[in-house]
């Protein structure tokens, strides 16, 4: 098991390129089975995520290849609409693959998913969904089973704007009979993105990105090409990482707009940020101010998977500052790590207080999460002294080449 080493106090300067989203590339890839052509996707992040998914698409009976960060797959030969445990366990979005292989085949067997411990994450929205759309489905064993003779278009209210729900219910509604208006749809970009991709293929989807999806199901799909968006998550951690050590940054492949509702957080601090095209600057100052208030909330609310790094900033600035997280239970997780590193976190619920430190102090920490474990990695680019971050693994599933990155701009980061 590796371990990341941090020598803190270099501030980050020069540029850095932004990845494709992971959240977006993770539903498209499974979304390629549902064309039976061939799919060229680009912008793919080398993660380990990637990677999962890719052995997935060939357990099915995909050709699935990576090429840097181009992937193929030719899904002409899928021939099984079941996915183990071992290969569900590996990540969240694995669940996707319910409504993509479901409207390929009308049938589809998988194992609840895994994926990061945020507290408890049910799918009962995606199989309530299916559900509506005429799929049987049966929960035995930990397994879920899905039948559909056929898939038929329908009115349908989500009761939550869950980001994996909608996807499912675009992937199944796509090539149901009929039209499917869904209302209260989760409105991130990633949703966006991936029916961007499903119209690139023939399929007929309005409204994506806003909070009411009507989708005209298609009876065919065919394979096509497309440029995963750039990774708005990934984009927000540089930028903390930047801000704490007061300094000056510029991301190169960035949509600035799927940032707005990070802004004002970096703005609070007393960070100067500068968007121009596909490019933005972050400009720290010396000692950051306070970030005051987060609430998570669904898009355009501030993403809750911001939320970690961003507190990184709030325990390193001059001042007091709230964050409440409103989407995942169990997501403080890296809290009482940075307390480890001299940070004044205190948690109550879903709240918690932070007060700001002049100065953090490295120690061993431990990442139990993705967005976690990138805050500590933060922290430790601030703190005095070495850090080491335990268990990057989880780390890997969401940045690429984040160490090699970080080096290169500034940062004393190694591995071993
Ligand atoms: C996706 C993202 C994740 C992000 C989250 C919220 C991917 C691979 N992951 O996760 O990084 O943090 O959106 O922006 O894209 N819920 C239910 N029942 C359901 C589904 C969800 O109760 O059937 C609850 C969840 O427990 C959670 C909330 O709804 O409390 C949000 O979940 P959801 O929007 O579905 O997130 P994910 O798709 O899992």
């Amino acid at each position: 098991m590796s371990i990341w080493h941090i020598y803190g106090g270099n501030r980050l300067t020069g540029s850095t390129r932004v990845q494709g989203a992971k959240n977006a590339v993770l539903p498209i890839m499974a979304a390629s089975v549902l064309s039976g052509g061939e799919t060229v996707l680009h912008n793919v992040p080398d993660l380990r995520d990637v990677t999962t998914t890719l052995r997935i698409l060939q357990h099915l009976g995909c050709t699935a290849v990576r090429d840097g960060d181009t992937v193929r797959i030719d899904s002409r030969g899928m021939h099984c609409d079941f996915i183990p445990h071992a290969l569900m366990r590996e990540l969240r979005s694995s669940v996707i693959f319910l409504g993509a292989i479901l409207a390929r085949f009308g049938t589809a067997r998988l194992s609840m998913p895994g994926g990061c411990e945020l507290g408890p994450r049910p799918v009962n929205l995606h199989l309530d969904a299916l559900r509506a759309l005429g799929a049987e489905v049966t929960e035995r064993g930990g397994d879920i089973i899905c039948r559909a003779h056929a898939l038929q278009g329908r009115r349908i209210l989500l009761p939550f704007p869950s980001v994996g729900a909608t996807e499912n219910l675009l992937l199944a509604a796509a090539r149901a009979k009929g039209t499917t208006v869904l209302t209260n749809a989760a409105r991130e970009p990633e949703i966006e993105d991936l029916a961007g991709y499903l119209n690139r293929c023939g399929a007929h989807i309005h409204g994506a990105g806003e909070s009411c999806i009507v989708i005209e199901g298609v009876p065919h799909l065919y394979g096509s090409t497309y440029t995963v968006m750039p990774d708005r998550i990934a984009a927000a951690t540089y930028m903390a990482a930047a801000a704490v050590t007061g300094g000056t940054v510029l991301l190169r492949d960035v949509n600035s707009e799927h940032l707005l509702p990070v802004l004002s957080a970096f703005e609070s601090t007393g960070c100067a940020v500068m968007q121009s095209g596909s490019e933005l600057l972050l400009r720290a100052p010396q000692r950051l101010k306070p970030v005051r208030h987060v609430r998570t909330m669904p898009y355009p609310g501030f993403p809750t998977d911001a939320q970690a790094p961003v507190m990184t900033m709030a325990a390193v600035g001059d001042g007091t500052s709230i964050f409440v997280e409103n989407i995942f239970e169990s997501r403080y997780k890296h809290a009482g790590e940075l307390n480890r590193l001299g940070a004044k976190i205190k948690l109550e619920g879903k709240v918690a207080v932070i007060e700001g430190v002049p100065q953090l102090s490295g120690a061993p920490v431990s990442a139990e999460d993705l967005r976690g474990g990138a805050a500590l990695v933060i922290a430790g680019l601030a703190a005095q002294g070495e850090t080491q971050v335990m268990h990057p693994q989880y780390i890997d599933r969401g940045y690429a080449h984040f160490e090699e990155n970080l080096r290169a701009l500034g940062a004393d980061v190694y591995r071993i």
